[in-house]
């Protein structure tokens, strides 16, 4: 019961970070003034932070960890990849040509995640 409502709170996370980054990065990619709204500069952290303290306590909860289990190495791996791409794509220096580039990559390094989250594969079950 108490896994599930976490699994809930995890997956509702996922939905509000990936939507509240590709609003972000939409706004940005077409100029708009985006951090003058204190709710889309700080609700990200909150997310992100919940999102994270979720993730590790399901990990704890099942007993499976990254770098020993493949799946999660490969989230967490991910997950990297994603803040990485994704404070490029948003960051105030980046040249405006790279940030579709990073803003797909983002997009694409999360929707990687998701697909290795339902299929608890690092290869989405493919191999
Ligand atoms: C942006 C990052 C992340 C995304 C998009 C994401 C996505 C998801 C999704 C969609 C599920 C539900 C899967 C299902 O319905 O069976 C899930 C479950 C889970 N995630 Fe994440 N996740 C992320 C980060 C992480 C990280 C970093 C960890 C590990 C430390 C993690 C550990 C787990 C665990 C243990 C479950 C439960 C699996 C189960 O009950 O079968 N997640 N994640």
């Amino acid at each position: 019961m108490e896994y599930l409502w976490v699994k809930h709170l995890h997956v509702t996370c996922v939905v509000l970070s990936i939507s509240l980054f590709a609003l972000r990065g939409t706004l940005e990619l077409t100029s708009q003034p985006w951090r003058q709204w204190r709710l889309l500069r700080v609700a990200p952290h909150l997310v992100d932070t919940l999102l994270l303290g979720s993730a590790l306590w399901l990990a704890w909860r099942i007993g499976q960890y990254p770098f020993v289990d493949a799946w999660l190495t490969a989230k967490v791996l991910a997950l990297l990849a994603y803040i990485l791409l994704g404070m490029r794509a948003l960051g105030r220096n980046t040249p405006q040509a790279l940030r579709l580039p990073y803003f797909a990559g983002a997009l694409l390094s999360v929707g990687y995640i998701v697909g290795v989250a339902l299929t608890h594969s690092p290869s989405w079950g493919l191999s």
